[in-house]
């Protein structure tokens, strides 16, 4: 099955694919250990940042070594991605699915940019062994905090920067896109008050862009379960999960450290690290419902 396959079994079943982001071999380690476990397809992302500290082609090598050893549907999308040209080097190095994320530029550049990547990945297929055209994300709205990681303050949505249905409707049906991702109250990473997702707007969205176009949720990380189940249930299905497994992993390597301050040896020391992040990954594979779908 194709990655479109997956999501639109995750959208007539109810359940949401997970995209998780890597920055480095030991994250994606504990991922893969969890989907294989938990015989769960799987996205895994990288950001220009993250992309730019493991390597364009090193991403794929990794990714297609363990589609091929662990027999899983992994699909490699390169995600927020803010240039035309970023995202063709990605398509260019082998990936499966290019997230362009023009969300702070006006929707008229931001339709006629996204087309363009649309029509580039049109006409390329990925290096894998899953032979199918590339799968284009594209953004509008735009998500008030860019980094994911811990806010210390509580982040207030301006209502202006969430997405408007009809506006949702226009972008899809020009640019062609194959995923949508909306600002639907949710902010990347974790801020001190509770993220509070607009079910009524998730809904109107889903309708207004029709069953054929994935519906993905940003900015996964701690929003409470219930809400993601009631996300899930209206039409989001496919959901990011960054700063969450960002903490797993750095807490699990501080505690280990502090515990064991002589210790030099890496593979010792990032074992407790791969656990945590397996640990996490496994709880929102189970949460999304993706479990035993690949
Ligand atoms: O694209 C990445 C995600 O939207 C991650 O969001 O850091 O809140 O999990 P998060
Ligand atoms: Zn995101």
């Amino acid at each position: 099955m194709i990655l479109s396959d997956y999501l639109n079994n995750a959208l007539k079943e109810k359940w949401a694919l997970p995209h998780f982001n890597i920055s480095d071999a030991v994250t994606l380690a504990g991922i893969c250990e969890a989907a294989k476990e938990l015989k769960s397809p799987l996205m895994i992302g990288t950001s220009e940042g993250e992309r730019k500290f493991i390597g364009l082609r090193r991403a794929v090598a990794m990714i297609n070594v363990y589609r091929e050893e662990y027999k899983l549907p992994i699909f490699l999308n390169a995600d927020h991605h803010r240039s035309v040209s970023a995202a063709e080097e990605a398509v260019n190095a082998g990936y499966d699915s290019v997230h362009i994320d023009l969300s702070a530029a006006k929707l008229e550049e931001n339709i006629k940019s996204t087309k363009e990547v649309v029509e580039y990945a049109r006409s390329k297929f990925p290096i894998s062994n899953f032979q199918f055209p590339i799968s284009v994300e594209g953004e509008v709205g735009y998500l008030v905090t860019e980094s994911s990681k811990i806010y210390k303050e509580t982040i207030q949505i301006p209502p202006e920067s969430l997405t408007k249905p009809e506006e949702a409707a226009r972008f899809v049906q020009e640019t062609g896109v194959d995923r949508f991702a909306p600002a639907v109250g949710n902010l990347h990473g974790i801020s001190a008050n509770v993220k509070q997702l607009d079910f009524e707007r998730i809904k109107a969205i889903r309708k207004a862009i029709g069953g054929e176009v994935a519906l993905v949720l940003h900015g996964g990380s701690a929003i409470p379960d219930d809400q993601i189940k009631e996300a899930i249930k209206c039409g989001i299905n496919n959901i990011h999960i960054n700063t969450e497994l960002r903490v797993a992993y750095t807490e699990a390597l501080r505690k280990f450290l502090a515990e064991h301050p002589d210790e030099t040896t890496p593979y010792k020391f990032f074992a407790p690290v791969i656990e945590a992040v397996k640990q996490k990954a496994a709880e929102k594979i189970t949460l999304f419902g993706s479990k035993s779908k690949i």
